[in-house]
């Protein structure tokens, strides 16, 4: 069962009363009081178990945000509920529940985990409740199952890694075995990467899976090491990807085969890497030198608050407490004023760290995707892999 971490009221109420004494506060309220009441932000995340590092992450980026705007957005003071949803997607609808029904939230800011995202998602489109997903990348989230009141300031699984395909063949790679997680953004993650692959004329040789979140790589790695191919693509992450690293290093295999993969591989997780991750090549919608102001200024910013480094879950964190503060100033404040505050947020053009980020109609972000390689403890741009990349949101239909 999971928990509701903390409450943290900055403004109002001092003291120590729980969450459920504040739920009912809200009623108290005549609504011109209410206008002044604070803004209910959940904050959905993975806090234990293999992911817990991002989702620490996005939370430091989500409040590092909100600290630069004075504690508020849209001019509003913020209440924080928060949720360690455990990335098990069987806690998701009641963890949800749970936030939209007894604590009334204005907003939901979650999750990592692409199964989990899902279940939110159903509990918001059924209660119309914002939804704004700072990273899982659940191609359904902004394709089948889109909606009004869903934003992503992340990535479309599809779209973190079909650009490799093309990157990977253009690099005269012929053959690859792929290997991930069996879980949907494993699946997500390996089909767009092999999409554009096999369309550039490149061929997979086998897909090797394991469940999520499994970590006893050896007998895959052994199974690489047998098939010999030009190259791997993978996705792992958090925990789990810093094991594969290490472990794809003990065997020796990254001497002979090129270790490829999603970004996330070797974000969040290159210092626990080492030396293991070097001249690890993948793709992402950031990088750590991108020389732009606002990257610059964010690292800056993310070290002096938490002596960290920051990464791309820092940096969806922070996008979508930014993508939040445009829509709620442009109501005034108002969350109620659902209509106008997600035309603002659809129209939002963001200067992120990540470099340009606006939204297609799905409400997915629309950006570059960058090839990177792992230099020296860092990952660092080796250009653009595909510019301006937008997520075919197939099968969506906006109410
Ligand atoms: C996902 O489940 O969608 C997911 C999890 C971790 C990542 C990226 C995607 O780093």
């Amino acid at each position: 069962m999971s928990k509701i971490l903390k409450v943290s009221r900055r403004t109002l109420l001092s003291g120590a009363a729980g969450a459920a004494t504040l739920a009912v506060t809200p009623r108290l309220f005549s609504p011109a009081i209410a206008q002044n009441a604070p803004l209910k932000v959940g904050l959905m995340l993975p806090y234990t178990g293999t992911f817990a590092k991002l989702g620490q992450f996005i939370d430091n980026g989500f409040e590092l945000y909100y600290q630069q705007k004075g504690l508020k957005l849209g001019g509003r003071e913020v209440q924080f509920i928060k949720v360690d949803d455990e990335s098990k997607p069987e806690a998701a609808t009641d963890n949800m529940n749970r936030l939209v029904g007894r604590e009334k939230v204005d907003v939901v800011v979650g999750t990592v985990h692409s199964g989990v995202a899902m279940a939110m998602v159903k509990v918001a489109r059924d209660t119309k409740t914002m939804l704004i997903i700072p990273n899982a990348g659940a191609n359904d989230a902004t394709g089948a199952l889109c909606a009004p009141n869903v934003f992503r300031t992340s990535f479309s699984n599809w779209q973190a890694t079909f650009p490799a395909g093309k990157v990977m063949f253009d690099a005269g790679i012929k053959n690859v075995v792929t290997i991930t997680w069996r879980y949907t953004a494993g699946a997500e993650m390996i089909s767009g990467f092999s999409e554009n692959f096999t369309k550039s004329g490149g061929k997979i040789v086998e897909d090797l899976t394991l469940p999520f979140p499994e970590v006893e790589f050896q007998a895959l790695i052994t199974r690489i090491a047998t098939l010999k191919p030009d190259a791997v693509f993978s996705f792992f992450a958090g925990g789990g990807a810093v094991k594969f690293v290490k472990d794809y290093a003990a065997a020796g295999l990254n001497k002979t085969i090129p270790l490829y993969g999603a970004g996330f591989l070797t974000d969040g997780t290159i210092a626990a890497q080492g030396e293991a991750a070097n001249g690890i090549k993948t793709t992402l919608h950031y990088a750590d030198n991108l020389d732009n102001p606002a990257n610059l200024a964010f690292l800056k910013a993310f070290k002096a608050k938490t002596g960290l480094d920051g990464d791309i879950y820092a940096v969806q964190g922070y996008d979508a407490a930014a993508l939040f503060d445009i829509g709620l100033t442009a109501v005034g404040g108002d969350a109620k004023a659902q209509d106008k505050m997600i035309a603002a947020m659809g129209a939002a053009k963001i200067d992120s760290p990540r470099g340009p980020l606006s939204f297609n109609k799905a409400h997915n972000p629309i950006q570059n995707i960058y090839l990177r390689e792992v230099r020296n403890g860092r990952n660092e741009l080796v250009s653009i892999a595909q510019a301006a990349v937008d997520d075919p949101a197939r099968g969506c239909k906006m109410a």
